[in-house]
């Protein structure tokens, strides 16, 4: 009772124009507003977030996680189940949008069984106004829908929705704001992500992101540092920093600050033991970074280094701001300086123009290189891209060919390198229960590498040392060592 007089007295208060004050003023009312709905059903409300795409994402969906929360839903892991559903989209490739519209016709046919079920959109993909159309016209059981750009507005926005009965649409194109602070639920209790910067200034002529995310903004250094030492207070040992291109991070500061020095500022706080991140653009890779990485006790043996072709040709045609010989100097540098790091790659075949000669530039690249694992895209047409307009579109019979010949090549090369590592011992993070055998518990190595060995759950967030006996391609079977019995 003395809760709920509280909450009135919150809601009845003038509205904050202030961020995140606004945001938590508007939980408020969506909590009021979820009560009333659950008197109506009978019953608790339950959630579902679903997240395609990439790690911002999923970022992004440990926030809409945690104010859901806050407002008192419960969370259901299946969206089927499930009253408030919500998509979080992408659309760096055309298939991803395929899935979000094929499995929103089997929502809508939920929907009419659960008279108590909200269905929400945001994400990329509700960046391009086609999108939002098609939607509009032909999905009209969606509830709410809303960008990249405001999603810190969640609590409002289905606020709004809860108390209007009506659909909500809310699209930004762009914004130069960051708002901090906003409650968000990890799904690792040790482990996450941690933005560093958002949008992308590079316009590589394929891609959409920098269309559907808005200009490069970094967060300032202080932000980051404070929630940093704020998880690793809470239990987390291991950081994922995340941006599109973290090598530019800091360009754009009052008081400019280069991705080295972040790195050396998170390296001190104590009881955070792992550092990652991604993505990082070649164009921008500095000997500063290559040089703290190798001095580095906290940064994880690892660099995601996307190359998307090895034909200087394409790079230009892409945008990219690299050549061949390039790319190949920094994988020289930086495998000198930390000589057991594991490189990863991304590569896209069958760009408009790309030759069955620009395309064995890139198996070369492959096999130079060496990479450890490697995602294969087929060129995915974004219209609006400059790409999309390029004459010479590669027919989709030669595009294949060509990603299969490279899919057997990287996969090759990963399970001669994988094998490499049989019978030493590496320190993992214990990250889950192995899926299809309970017995196994499944850990994390420096390098990224994954090992299933016997274990008990209550392992999960520690480190401890484990023997890789046998390599089994992209994953080790191991044992624990005796120093850690
Ligand atoms: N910012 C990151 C990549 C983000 S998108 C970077 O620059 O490396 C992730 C990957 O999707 C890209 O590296 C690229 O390989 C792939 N990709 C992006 N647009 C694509 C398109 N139109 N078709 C096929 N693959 C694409
Ligand atoms: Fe896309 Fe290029 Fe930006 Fe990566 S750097 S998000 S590939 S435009
Ligand atoms: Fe996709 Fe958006 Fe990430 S388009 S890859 S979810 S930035």
């Amino acid at each position: 009772m003395e809760n709920n007089r509280q909450n009135m007295a919150d809601i009845e208060r003038e509205i904050p124009v202030s961020e995140p004050e606004r945001q938590y003023y508007f939980i408020g009312r969506a909590k009021e507003a979820l009560r009333k709905m659950e008197e109506a059903a009978g019953r608790q409300l339950s959630f579902c977030v679903t997240t395609f795409g990439c790690q911002m994402n999923a970022r992004d969906s440990e926030k809409l996680t945690g104010i859901l929360e806050q407002i008192g839903y419960i969370e259901e892991p299946d969206e089927e189940e499930a009253d408030f559903v919500i998509y979080n989209t992408c659309t760096v490739r055309e298939n991803a949008n395929q899935r979000v519209y094929g499995r929103l016709g089997q929502l809508g046919r939920i929907k009419k069984k659960n008279p108590h079920m909200m269905i929400a959109l945001c994400g990329c993909m509700m960046q391009e106004p086609e999108v939002v159309e098609k939607l509009k016209k032909s999905y009209r059981f969606i509830d709410l829908i809303f960008g990249t750009h405001n999603i810190y507005k969640f609590a409002e926005l289905l606020a709004t929705r809860m108390e209007s009965g009506r659909m909500v649409i809310d699209i930004w194109k762009d914004t130069d704001k960051i708002v901090e602070d906003l409650p968000s639920e990890r799904k690792y209790s040790f482990k996450s992500g941690v933005n560093i910067m958002f949008g992308c200034n590079n316009f590589c002529s394929y891609c959409i992101v920098p269309y559907v995310r808005g200009r490069e903004r970094s967060r300032e250094p202080r932000a980051i540092i404070r929630e940093i030492e704020r998880l690793v207070a809470d239990g987390v040992t291991e950081v994922m920093l995340l941006g599109q291109n973290v090598n530019s991070y800091g360009k754009t500061l009052e008081e400019p600050m280069t991705f080295a020095q972040l790195l050396q500022e998170i390296e001190k706080i104590d009881g955070l033991r792992r550092i990652r991140f991604m993505t990082s653009h070649p164009k921008d890779l500095s000997d500063e970074l290559i040089e703290v990485m190798g001095q580095s006790g906290k940064i994880c043996k690892h660099l995601h280094l996307p190359v998307q072709s090895g034909s200087t040709r394409i790079l230009d045609k892409m945008n990219r701001r690299y050549t061949k010989e390039h790319y190949l100097e920094l994988v020289r540098k930086i495998r000198k300086a930390v000589p057991d790091i594991s490189l990863t790659t991304d590569i896209i075949v069958g760009f408009p123009g790309e030759t069955e000669d620009d395309f064995q530039e890139t198996l070369d690249v492959v096999r130079q290189v060496r990479y450890d694992s490697a995602f294969t895209f087929i060129y995915s047409k974004r219209t609006g891209t400059p790409a999309a307009a390029m004459e010479d579109q590669v027919p989709e019979d030669v595009v294949k060919d060509r990603f299969n010949r490279l899919l057997d090549e990287v996969q090759k090369i990963s399970a001669e390198i994988c094998a490499v590592h049989e019978g030493s011992v590496q320190t993992v993070l214990v990250e889950m229960k192995n899926d299809h055998d309970h017995s196994l518990m499944t850990g994390r190595m420096s390098n990224n590498l994954l090992v299933h060995f016997p274990g008990e759950e209550s392992l999960i967030g520690k480190y401890v040392d484990v023997r890789l006996d046998e390599c089994r391609g992209f994953y080790y079977i191991g044992e624990i060592t005796e120093n850690n019995r």
